[in-house]
């Protein structure tokens, strides 16, 4: 992992865990069908892989209980501080943190029931090295469960946005939309299920999620954005900030085409991975 990429998901962090409650909406029911998927004991020993500020870890120390062990990592020092004082805040005390990169080998002494990850293991330029350090961090029996974005079609906010941030930035090349280390580079039809099974997993199952964002307006959905989407946030970084407006100010209108009778509902599918360490 590069020291740019560190820096830019650290710039992302304050603005991503004060969006908490947002994000905790948003992932309600996919975060219960990742936790539902990973089987988990109470008692249970977890690896939180890219936990960011700490919001699916809190979910996954309550269903462990006080018995069980919850290592959350992450490569941003910055946002696993929010992740600390998150977990603190709620009175628990059977989550630990470690700043380390998912496509590294796991340094534990004990393996793990479950390696988890919400929303991280797109970003990772080399996922099978991740998904081979995940295995060998789990004990045979043990479950990987992942969430990742699913088909750019059906994430049109996210597709929208990022077409306005790169005309803005002059960036008029095509990229292929499934680029690694990217937004969608899990979600090409049949990519996580081959990695998995790849990696040596097995009972490998991958289904979509839809996870619409139900917001006021188009503009708490680009305020959400501009403070903790990274993605964007870099495409737009080199401009300056009258450019810089402008072009938050073009995705708001852009999205506004999917407020409806009853507020603000943008479009937004997940895929569900899943496999087990056969034993
Ligand atoms: C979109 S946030 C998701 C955070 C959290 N899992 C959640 O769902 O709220 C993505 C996180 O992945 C982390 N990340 C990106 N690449 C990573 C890597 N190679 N290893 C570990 N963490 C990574 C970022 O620092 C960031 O915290």
């Amino acid at each position: 992992m590069t020291e740019p990429v560190v820096k830019a998901w650290d710039r992302a962090a304050e603005g991503w865990s004060s969006s908490s409650p947002i994000i905790h909406a948003w992932l309600r029911q996919a975060t219960a069908a990742m936790l539902s998927e990973a089987r988990l004991q109470r008692g249970a020993r977890v690896l939180d892989l890219a936990a960011g500020a700490g919001d699916q870890t809190k979910d996954i120390a309550f269903a462990v209980g006080p018995t069980g062990d919850v290592l959350a990592t992450d490569i941003s020092p910055k946002i696993l501080d929010f992740a600390r004082g998150r977990i603190e805040a709620a009175g628990l005390a059977n989550v630990r943190f470690a700043v380390a990169d998912a496509e590294q080998p796991v340094h534990a002494q004990t393996p793990f029931d479950a390696v988890m990850c919400r929303l991280g293991l797109m970003f990772c330029m080399n996922p099978a090295a991740a998904l081979a350090a995940a295995f060998n961090a789990l004990r045979p029996g043990g479950r990987f469960v992942a969430l990742v974005f699913g088909d750019p079609a059906n994430n049109p906010c996210i597709t929208t946005m990022m077409k306005v941030a790169r005309k803005h930035r002059g960036l008029t090349g095509s990229v292929s939309p499934y680029a690694d280390g990217g937004l969608f580079s899990l979600a090409a039809p049949g990519r996580l299920a081959s990695l998995l099974t790849a990696a040596g997993y097995a009972e490998v199952a991958v289904k979509p999620l839809a996870a619409p964002f139900e917001l006021p307006d188009a503009a708490a959905y680009v305020a959400f954005v501009r403070s903790s989407g990274s993605p964007i946030m870099e495409v737009l970084a080199p401009l300056d900030a009258p450019a810089r407006e402008l072009a938050w100010q073009e995705m708001e209108e852009a999205l506004e085409e999917f407020r409806g009778h009853r507020g603000w509902l943008g479009p937004n599918e997940l895929l569900l991975g899943s496999a087990t360490r056969a034993g």
